[in-house]
Protein backbone atom coordinates (compact mmCIF):
# COMPACT_ATOMS: atom_id res chain seq x y z
CA UNK A 1 0.00 0.00 0.00
CA UNK A 2 1.03 3.14 -1.17
CA UNK A 3 0.10 7.11 -1.26
CA UNK A 4 0.52 8.04 -4.95
CA UNK A 5 2.92 10.28 -4.27
CA UNK A 6 5.35 8.01 -2.76
CA UNK A 7 6.22 4.64 -4.52
CA UNK A 8 5.04 4.37 -8.27
CA UNK A 9 8.40 2.47 -8.68
CA UNK A 10 7.84 0.23 -5.97
CA UNK A 11 3.97 -0.45 -7.56
CA UNK A 12 5.72 -1.08 -11.12
CA UNK A 13 8.26 -3.23 -9.78
CA UNK A 14 5.93 -5.58 -8.33
CA UNK A 15 2.84 -5.07 -11.12
CA UNK A 16 5.49 -6.63 -13.72
CA UNK A 17 6.51 -9.63 -11.62
CA UNK A 18 2.80 -9.90 -10.67
CA UNK A 19 2.41 -9.90 -14.60
CA UNK A 20 5.00 -12.20 -15.25
CA UNK A 21 3.39 -14.95 -12.87
CA UNK A 22 -0.06 -14.88 -13.71
CA UNK A 23 0.60 -14.84 -17.23
CA UNK A 24 2.64 -18.27 -16.99
CA UNK A 25 -0.04 -19.75 -14.13
CA UNK A 26 -2.59 -18.87 -16.53
CA UNK A 27 -0.96 -20.29 -20.19
CA UNK A 28 0.38 -23.31 -18.73
CA UNK A 29 -3.34 -24.34 -17.31
CA UNK A 30 -5.82 -26.27 -18.91
CA UNK A 31 -8.00 -24.63 -20.64
CA UNK A 32 -5.74 -21.56 -20.51
CA UNK A 33 -7.07 -18.55 -18.98
CA UNK A 34 -5.54 -14.96 -18.35
CA UNK A 35 -6.63 -12.99 -14.91
CA UNK A 36 -8.73 -9.80 -16.10
CA UNK A 37 -6.66 -7.46 -14.30
CA UNK A 38 -4.65 -7.65 -17.29
CA UNK A 39 -6.58 -6.09 -18.99
CA UNK A 40 -5.64 -2.53 -17.52
CA UNK A 41 -2.46 -1.38 -18.69
CA UNK A 42 -2.80 2.38 -19.69
CA UNK A 43 -4.15 0.90 -23.39
CA UNK A 44 -6.92 -1.06 -21.81
CA UNK A 45 -7.90 1.70 -19.16
CA UNK A 46 -9.01 3.97 -22.31
CA UNK A 47 -10.83 1.28 -24.37
CA UNK A 48 -12.73 0.45 -20.64
CA UNK A 49 -13.76 4.19 -20.35
CA UNK A 50 -14.70 3.84 -24.32
CA UNK A 51 -16.77 0.70 -23.03
CA UNK A 52 -18.90 2.98 -20.43
CA UNK A 53 -19.43 5.03 -23.34
CA UNK A 54 -21.30 2.52 -25.95
CA UNK A 55 -24.75 2.19 -26.68
CA UNK A 56 -24.77 -1.65 -25.86
CA UNK A 57 -23.04 -1.19 -22.65
CA UNK A 58 -25.87 -0.38 -20.29
CA UNK A 59 -24.81 -0.85 -16.55
CA UNK A 60 -22.51 1.72 -16.45
CA UNK A 61 -25.37 4.74 -17.25
CA UNK A 62 -27.72 2.57 -15.50
CA UNK A 63 -26.08 2.54 -12.41
CA UNK A 64 -25.35 6.33 -12.42
CA UNK A 65 -29.13 6.62 -13.01
CA UNK A 66 -30.27 4.77 -10.12
CA UNK A 67 -27.53 7.22 -8.11
CA UNK A 68 -29.10 10.18 -10.21
CA UNK A 69 -32.80 9.38 -8.76
CA UNK A 70 -31.85 7.92 -5.18
CA UNK A 71 -28.38 9.13 -4.18
CA UNK A 72 -29.68 11.62 -0.84
CA UNK A 73 -32.40 8.81 0.03
CA UNK A 74 -28.56 6.53 0.16
CA UNK A 75 -26.62 9.08 1.83
CA UNK A 76 -29.61 9.38 4.45
CA UNK A 77 -30.01 5.56 4.56
CA UNK A 78 -26.13 4.95 5.43
CA UNK A 79 -25.88 7.69 7.60
CA UNK A 80 -28.76 6.52 9.78
CA UNK A 81 -28.12 5.87 14.41
CA UNK A 82 -25.29 8.68 13.66
CA UNK A 83 -25.33 10.72 15.84
CA UNK A 84 -25.79 14.50 15.34
CA UNK A 85 -22.24 15.61 15.15
CA UNK A 86 -20.93 12.17 13.30
CA UNK A 87 -20.27 12.46 9.67
CA UNK A 88 -19.69 9.72 7.08
CA UNK A 89 -16.27 9.28 5.42
CA UNK A 90 -16.98 7.87 1.77
CA UNK A 91 -14.04 5.14 0.61
CA UNK A 92 -14.31 3.41 -2.62
CA UNK A 93 -12.54 0.16 -4.12
CA UNK A 94 -11.40 0.26 -7.24
CA UNK A 95 -12.24 3.81 -8.10
CA UNK A 96 -10.56 4.51 -11.36
CA UNK A 97 -11.69 7.90 -12.92
CA UNK A 98 -14.64 8.03 -10.10
CA UNK A 99 -17.01 9.62 -12.68
CA UNK A 100 -20.20 7.94 -11.34
CA UNK A 101 -19.36 9.27 -7.39
CA UNK A 102 -19.64 12.46 -7.38
CA UNK A 103 -23.60 12.17 -7.43
CA UNK A 104 -22.80 10.54 -4.04
CA UNK A 105 -20.25 13.15 -3.39
CA UNK A 106 -22.41 15.40 -4.16
CA UNK A 107 -25.25 14.35 -2.20
CA UNK A 108 -23.14 13.97 1.29
CA UNK A 109 -22.21 17.53 1.26
CA UNK A 110 -25.87 18.26 0.98
CA UNK A 111 -26.35 15.80 3.87
CA UNK A 112 -23.36 16.98 6.18
CA UNK A 113 -21.64 20.53 4.54
CA UNK A 114 -18.52 17.93 3.48
CA UNK A 115 -16.92 14.70 3.18
CA UNK A 116 -13.83 13.44 3.25
CA UNK A 117 -13.45 10.35 0.28
CA UNK A 118 -10.84 7.71 0.22
CA UNK A 119 -10.58 6.46 -3.67
CA UNK A 120 -8.52 3.52 -3.61
CA UNK A 121 -7.35 1.72 -7.09
CA UNK A 122 -4.02 0.18 -8.58
CA UNK A 123 -3.71 3.43 -10.94
CA UNK A 124 -2.10 6.41 -10.20
CA UNK A 125 -3.15 8.34 -13.48
CA UNK A 126 -6.99 7.24 -12.82
CA UNK A 127 -6.95 8.55 -9.56
CA UNK A 128 -5.03 11.87 -10.25
CA UNK A 129 -7.41 12.35 -13.20
CA UNK A 130 -10.56 11.67 -10.35
CA UNK A 131 -8.87 13.96 -7.60
CA UNK A 132 -8.64 16.97 -10.46
CA UNK A 133 -12.13 16.51 -11.60
CA UNK A 134 -13.97 15.91 -7.77
CA UNK A 135 -11.92 18.74 -6.55
CA UNK A 136 -13.07 20.97 -9.81
CA UNK A 137 -16.39 19.85 -9.31
CA UNK A 138 -17.69 19.35 -5.94
CA UNK A 139 -16.68 22.09 -3.39
CA UNK A 140 -16.75 20.24 0.34
CA UNK A 141 -15.04 17.63 -0.51
CA UNK A 142 -11.66 16.19 0.54
CA UNK A 143 -9.59 13.97 -1.25
CA UNK A 144 -7.07 11.13 -0.17
CA UNK A 145 -6.23 9.18 -2.49
CA UNK A 146 -4.46 5.74 -2.12
CA UNK A 147 -2.49 3.30 -4.53
CA UNK A 148 -3.51 -0.15 -3.40
CA UNK A 149 -4.11 -3.30 -5.05
CA UNK A 150 -7.22 -3.95 -2.45
CA UNK A 151 -7.54 -7.44 -3.78
CA UNK A 152 -3.99 -8.12 -2.55
CA UNK A 153 -3.66 -5.96 0.06
CA UNK A 154 -4.97 -4.94 2.83
CA UNK A 155 -7.13 -1.73 3.10
CA UNK A 156 -5.74 1.80 4.01
CA UNK A 157 -8.78 2.86 6.15
CA UNK A 158 -7.79 5.81 7.91
CA UNK A 159 -10.66 6.08 10.42
CA UNK A 160 -11.11 9.52 11.13
CA UNK A 161 -12.68 10.33 15.40
CA UNK A 162 -17.00 10.47 15.20
CA UNK A 163 -17.36 9.42 11.76
CA UNK A 164 -18.86 6.21 10.03
CA UNK A 165 -17.77 4.70 6.66
CA UNK A 166 -19.52 4.41 3.78
CA UNK A 167 -17.85 1.85 1.58
CA UNK A 168 -18.85 2.57 -2.14
CA UNK A 169 -17.91 -1.37 -4.02
CA UNK A 170 -19.80 0.08 -7.51
CA UNK A 171 -19.64 -0.36 -11.33
CA UNK A 172 -20.20 -3.79 -10.84
CA UNK A 173 -16.63 -4.40 -10.30
CA UNK A 174 -17.49 -7.89 -7.84
CA UNK A 175 -18.98 -9.64 -11.15
CA UNK A 176 -15.49 -9.85 -11.84
CA UNK A 177 -14.66 -12.47 -8.99
CA UNK A 178 -15.79 -15.93 -8.93
CA UNK A 179 -18.13 -16.80 -5.81
CA UNK A 180 -16.04 -17.71 -3.49
CA UNK A 181 -13.70 -14.67 -4.83
CA UNK A 182 -16.54 -12.22 -4.49
CA UNK A 183 -17.05 -13.55 -0.67
CA UNK A 184 -13.45 -13.06 -0.40
CA UNK A 185 -13.29 -9.47 -1.24
CA UNK A 186 -16.19 -8.83 1.29
CA UNK A 187 -14.95 -10.80 4.11
CA UNK A 188 -11.87 -8.83 3.66
CA UNK A 189 -13.07 -5.11 3.17
CA UNK A 190 -15.69 -6.42 6.22
CA UNK A 191 -12.40 -7.13 8.45
CA UNK A 192 -11.51 -3.22 8.03
CA UNK A 193 -15.21 -1.98 9.19
CA UNK A 194 -16.90 -1.47 12.23
CA UNK A 195 -20.63 -2.81 12.85
CA UNK A 196 -23.13 -0.16 11.39
CA UNK A 197 -20.44 1.34 8.97
CA UNK A 198 -22.52 0.78 5.29
CA UNK A 199 -21.15 -1.00 2.24
CA UNK A 200 -23.05 0.20 -1.47
CA UNK A 201 -22.98 -2.94 -3.63
CA UNK A 202 -23.11 -2.46 -7.71
CA UNK A 203 -24.36 -5.42 -9.38
CA UNK A 204 -25.67 -6.23 -12.54
CA UNK A 205 -28.41 -8.51 -13.10
CA UNK A 206 -29.25 -11.65 -14.41
CA UNK A 207 -31.51 -11.51 -18.04
CA UNK A 208 -35.06 -10.25 -17.35
CA UNK A 209 -38.53 -9.11 -18.70
CA UNK A 210 -36.57 -6.32 -19.69
CA UNK A 211 -33.35 -8.21 -20.89
CA UNK A 212 -32.75 -10.68 -22.91
CA UNK A 213 -29.45 -12.72 -23.32
CA UNK A 214 -29.06 -10.71 -26.61
CA UNK A 215 -28.97 -7.51 -24.15
CA UNK A 216 -26.50 -8.72 -22.38
CA UNK A 217 -24.25 -10.48 -25.35
CA UNK A 218 -24.47 -7.30 -27.55
CA UNK A 219 -23.08 -5.57 -24.76
CA UNK A 220 -19.80 -7.43 -24.53
CA UNK A 221 -19.70 -7.53 -28.34
CA UNK A 222 -20.30 -4.36 -29.15
CA UNK A 223 -20.66 -2.92 -33.21
CA UNK A 224 -17.65 -0.89 -32.74
CA UNK A 225 -15.65 -3.61 -31.47
CA UNK A 226 -14.20 -1.72 -28.62
CA UNK A 227 -14.83 -4.67 -26.61
CA UNK A 228 -12.81 -6.71 -28.84
CA UNK A 229 -10.37 -4.40 -28.97
CA UNK A 230 -9.86 -4.23 -25.04
CA UNK A 231 -9.62 -8.23 -24.59
CA UNK A 232 -7.29 -8.46 -27.71
CA UNK A 233 -5.31 -5.85 -25.91
CA UNK A 234 -4.10 -7.67 -23.27
CA UNK A 235 -2.04 -10.09 -25.73
CA UNK A 236 -0.49 -7.16 -26.90
CA UNK A 237 0.25 -6.44 -23.53
CA UNK A 238 2.03 -9.49 -22.79
CA UNK A 239 4.28 -8.63 -25.85
CA UNK A 240 5.54 -5.64 -24.44
CA UNK A 241 6.03 -6.15 -20.71
CA UNK A 242 7.48 -10.25 -21.28
CA UNK A 243 8.39 -9.89 -24.83
CA UNK A 244 6.04 -12.40 -26.26
CA UNK A 245 4.82 -12.92 -29.20
CA UNK A 246 1.70 -13.44 -29.96
CA UNK A 247 0.09 -12.43 -33.27
CA UNK A 248 -3.49 -10.48 -32.54
CA UNK A 249 -4.36 -10.97 -36.09
CA UNK A 250 -4.73 -14.42 -35.43
CA UNK A 251 -7.19 -14.41 -32.44
CA UNK A 252 -10.72 -13.08 -32.23
CA UNK A 253 -12.78 -11.94 -29.22
CA UNK A 254 -15.27 -14.30 -28.20
CA UNK A 255 -18.58 -14.04 -25.66
CA UNK A 256 -21.27 -16.20 -24.48
CA UNK A 257 -23.13 -16.13 -21.84
CA UNK A 258 -23.09 -19.31 -19.60
CA UNK A 259 -26.35 -19.95 -17.50
CA UNK A 260 -25.36 -22.80 -15.34
CA UNK A 261 -23.24 -20.90 -13.89
CA UNK A 262 -25.07 -17.05 -14.37
CA UNK A 263 -22.10 -15.33 -16.01
CA UNK A 264 -20.50 -13.80 -19.36
CA UNK A 265 -17.56 -14.98 -20.65
CA UNK A 266 -15.01 -13.82 -22.32
CA UNK A 267 -12.39 -15.36 -24.06
CA UNK A 268 -9.99 -14.86 -26.96
CA UNK A 269 -10.44 -18.20 -29.92
CA UNK A 270 -7.51 -19.01 -31.53
CA UNK A 271 -8.24 -18.72 -35.26
CA UNK A 272 -4.98 -21.57 -36.26
CA UNK A 273 -2.89 -24.05 -34.87
CA UNK A 274 0.21 -21.94 -33.77
CA UNK A 275 2.85 -21.49 -31.12
CA UNK A 276 3.89 -18.51 -29.06
CA UNK A 277 6.63 -17.62 -27.00
CA UNK A 278 7.44 -15.71 -23.79
CA UNK A 279 11.54 -15.45 -23.10
CA UNK A 280 12.69 -16.58 -19.95
CA UNK A 281 11.95 -13.84 -16.85
CA UNK A 282 11.86 -13.55 -13.40
CA UNK A 283 8.93 -16.08 -12.51
CA UNK A 284 10.74 -18.69 -14.54
CA UNK A 285 12.10 -20.26 -17.79
CA UNK A 286 11.00 -19.12 -21.36
CA UNK A 287 8.03 -21.12 -22.68
CA UNK A 288 6.19 -22.57 -25.70
CA UNK A 289 2.63 -22.28 -25.79
CA UNK A 290 0.86 -24.54 -28.27
CA UNK A 291 -2.78 -23.15 -29.22
CA UNK A 292 -4.82 -25.66 -31.66
CA UNK A 293 -7.39 -24.06 -33.86
CA UNK A 294 -10.45 -22.97 -31.52
CA UNK A 295 -8.54 -23.28 -28.57
CA UNK A 296 -9.23 -20.32 -26.35
CA UNK A 297 -7.89 -18.18 -23.49
CA UNK A 298 -10.62 -17.16 -20.88
CA UNK A 299 -9.82 -13.63 -20.31
CA UNK A 300 -13.09 -12.97 -18.02
CA UNK A 301 -16.19 -13.88 -16.52
CA UNK A 302 -18.44 -11.23 -15.51
CA UNK A 303 -21.32 -12.58 -12.82
CA UNK A 304 -25.18 -11.43 -13.41
CA UNK A 305 -26.86 -11.95 -9.59
CA UNK A 306 -30.47 -12.13 -9.00
CA UNK A 307 -31.74 -10.12 -5.72
CA UNK A 308 -31.04 -13.17 -3.75
CA UNK A 309 -28.12 -13.95 -5.06
CA UNK A 310 -26.84 -9.82 -3.90
CA UNK A 311 -28.73 -11.17 -0.42
CA UNK A 312 -26.78 -14.61 -0.15
CA UNK A 313 -23.47 -13.31 -0.78
CA UNK A 314 -23.99 -10.19 1.71
CA UNK A 315 -24.47 -12.53 4.48
CA UNK A 316 -22.16 -14.60 3.82
CA UNK A 317 -19.87 -12.24 4.31
CA UNK A 318 -21.54 -10.86 7.61
CA UNK A 319 -23.31 -7.74 5.97
CA UNK A 320 -27.43 -7.15 6.36
CA UNK A 321 -28.82 -6.19 3.51
CA UNK A 322 -30.70 -2.98 4.62
CA UNK A 323 -31.87 -1.37 1.23
CA UNK A 324 -31.87 -1.67 -2.62
CA UNK A 325 -32.90 0.01 -5.63
CA UNK A 326 -33.03 -0.80 -9.09
CA UNK A 327 -33.84 1.06 -12.31
CA UNK A 328 -37.19 0.70 -13.83
CA UNK A 329 -36.29 -2.06 -16.26
CA UNK A 330 -34.50 -4.49 -13.58
CA UNK A 331 -30.79 -3.96 -15.29
CA UNK A 332 -28.96 -3.47 -12.48
CA UNK A 333 -28.99 -3.03 -8.93
CA UNK A 334 -27.52 -1.03 -6.02
CA UNK A 335 -27.71 -2.38 -2.56
CA UNK A 336 -26.77 -0.74 0.69
CA UNK A 337 -25.60 -3.25 3.39
CA UNK A 338 -24.75 -2.78 7.36
CA UNK A 339 -21.69 -4.38 8.99
CA UNK A 340 -22.88 -6.65 11.27
C1 LIG B 1 -15.12 -3.84 -14.85
N1 LIG B 1 -16.18 -4.81 -15.13
C2 LIG B 1 -17.29 -4.62 -14.18
C3 LIG B 1 -16.61 -4.86 -16.51
C4 LIG B 1 -17.75 -5.89 -16.69
O1 LIG B 1 -18.78 -5.52 -17.22
O2 LIG B 1 -17.59 -7.03 -16.25
C5 LIG B 1 -15.46 -5.21 -17.41
C6 LIG B 1 -15.83 -5.35 -18.86
N2 LIG B 1 -15.47 -6.32 -19.64
C7 LIG B 1 -15.96 -6.15 -20.84
N3 LIG B 1 -16.70 -5.07 -20.84
C8 LIG B 1 -16.63 -4.54 -19.61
Amino acid sequence: MSTFAFAPEAISTSTSEAVAREARAGLTATPKTLSPWLFYDEAGSHFFEEITELPEYYPTRTERSIFAAHADEILRQAALGQGPAGKLTLIELGAGTATKTGILLAAAVRQQGSVVYQPVDVSETALAEATENILKNIPGVTVRCQVTDYTREALPLNRLPNTRTLALYIGSSIGNFTPAGSCEVLRNLRAQLLPGDTLLLGTDLVPGKHKTEATLLAAYDDAAGTTAAFNLNVLTRLNRDLGADFDTEKFRHKVLWNPAESRIEMHLESLAAQRVHVPENSSGPALTINFATGETIHTENSYKFTPAAVEALLTSASFKLTRSWQDPKNLFAVTLATAL
